[in-house]
């Protein structure tokens, strides 16, 4: 892709073209994964960014420097799987632990996370369930590319995404965004920096389901 007009181009479509792109957006603080579908210039008036100093940070990339996930349909599915699934299935029981940990030890610290366990146990709840859904019936249809359309499946997994994305705000309102007290214990420290993990690979696959793969079965045309 060129990097010319980059403002009138969506978040998402920039995010999936891009190399390096998710991170700059990480770095503003645009989301790019459950909100893709708006323009840069939109994006920025939201956040109140200087849409010129954002765009030097995206030209600044390389456009064809190598993508960070496969781009290919079956081995993109697979990395996701591997990569994220396997990972969030794997982080976070570790963190509900770690949290309830935290939480005990602090409690009536004006920083404890209160309620971080409760929110992550509900994510973990929400995710297995929408990830066994794409694991069980969305990602074989994709691989055998069904006749059957799946724009319909894919809105409800959308929908589930946004949910997810509402979940990450609560996590972040309750930590102050990963922020630590001066007097966190390692375990504390410990805590945030696996949630902050935690955020930015979901924000990672998220991504790489709504401005990747999934547009790719929504058009009727499949890769
Ligand atoms: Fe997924
Ligand atoms: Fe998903």
């Amino acid at each position: 892709m060129t990097t010319a007009a980059l403002n009138d181009r969506n978040v998402g479509e920039i995010a999936a073209q891009l190399p390096g792109a998710t991170s700059v957006f990480r770095r503003f603080g645009i989301d790019f994964c459950c909100h893709g579908d708006i323009s840069l210039t939109q994006a920025a008036a939201e956040r109140g960014l200087d849409i010129a100093e954002l765009e030097t940070a995206l030209q600044a990339l390389d456009p064809k420097a190598a993508p960070e996930a496969p781009q290919e349909t079956d081995a993109l599915i697979s990395h996701i799987q591997t990569r994220y699934h396997d990972v969030h299935r794997q982080q976070i029981p570790e963190l509900i632990e770690l949290s309830r940990k935290v939480e005990a030890v602090h409690a009536g610290h004006a920083n404890a996370p209160e309620g971080l366990a409760d929110v992550l146990q509900q994510i973990m709840a929400e995710l297995e369930t929408h990830m066994h859904k794409e694991e069980q019936e969305i990602f074989p249809a994709m691989r055998r590319k069904a006749a059957d359309p799946l724009a319909t499946p894919i809105s409800e997994l959308r929908h589930d995404h946004d949910a997810h994305g509402v979940f990450l705000e609560q996590v972040g309102k309750i930590t102050d965004d990963y922020t630590l007290p001066g007097d966190a214990c390692r375990s504390w420290e410990a805590l945030y920096a696996g949630a902050a993990q935690l955020k930015e690979d979901l924000m990672e696959h998220i991504h790489l389901e709504n401005n990747v793969l999934f547009p790719r079965f929504e058009t009727g045309a499949t890769a």
